[in-house]
């Protein structure tokens, strides 16, 4: 189905509160939760591994979507598969055999997913159109929360296109407030990343302002 899905990033949440963070954002009406892991290589930040998202997971309902910002990613598949992750988005910039990453995400029981930084061509992934649940388009260059929007809606309407009938999602992801995401929303997209965007303005004990923040999305 392609109702547009809203997935809060908790790189955006209280870091000592995650697994209250993630109740209560699915309690204001999250459908997914986006799970940001990084390396300090890959990216220029740090934020956590498969021991943090074991630890998350039971506090979620409904998907957890990890989006790796690591290479090289093979070594850890096993581990995030066993911490619960249901969907699991390598970059295609992360390494020379993306092929064989998703493959063996799938073959750990996962979704699969493929996400293209900004500077990254379409094509850099037409091979693997049959191999993927879903195509995580960056609207900014991986590592922080709160950068400014980088318009991909040629990428994204080229990506759909690519798709075809395919059951594959288009996820945005960097910069997705409620004045960007009609914009990736009509050129394509379904699954709609947004930290600072849902969690400001709410907390732990106060987390009303998260469901006003996801409904103006
Ligand atoms: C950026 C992360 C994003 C980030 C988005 O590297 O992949 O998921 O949390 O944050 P906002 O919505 O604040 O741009
Ligand atoms: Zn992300």
């Amino acid at each position: 189905d392609r109702a547009i899905k809203i997935a809060p990033s908790i790189l955006a949440a209280d870091f000592a509160s995650f697994g209250a963070e993630c109740a209560a954002v699915e309690a204001q009406g999250a459908d997914w939760i986006h799970v940001d892991v990084m390396d300090g290589h890959f990216v220029p930040n740090i934020t956590f591994g498969p021991a943090t998202c074991a630890a998350i997971r039971p506090h979620i309902k409904g998907v957890m979507d990890v989006h790796l910002m690591i290479a090289p990613v093979d070594p850890y598949i096993d581990a995030f598969a066993d911490a619960g992750a249901d969907v699991l988005t390598a970059h295609v910039e992360a390494g020379p055999h993306i092929h064989r990453t998703l493959q063996a995400i799938r073959g750990a029981g996962m979704k699969a997913g493929v996400a293209l930084n900004p500077g990254t061509p379409a094509s850099a992934v037409a091979e693997l159109m049959d191999m993927v649940d879903l195509i995580c388009v960056m609207t900014v260059n991986p590592g922080f929360g709160g950068q400014k929007f980088i318009d991909m809606t040629a990428k994204i309407k080229t990506l759909r296109d690519m798709i075809g009938d395919r059951p594959v999602h288009i996820e945005i992801d960097g910069g997705v407030d409620p004045k960007t995401a009609p914009l990736v929303a009509k050129a394509g997209a379904d699954v709609l990343v947004a930290g600072s965007a849902v969690f400001r303005g709410g907390s732990v004990s106060d987390p009303a302002p998260y469901g006003d923040n996801i409904r103006a999305i």
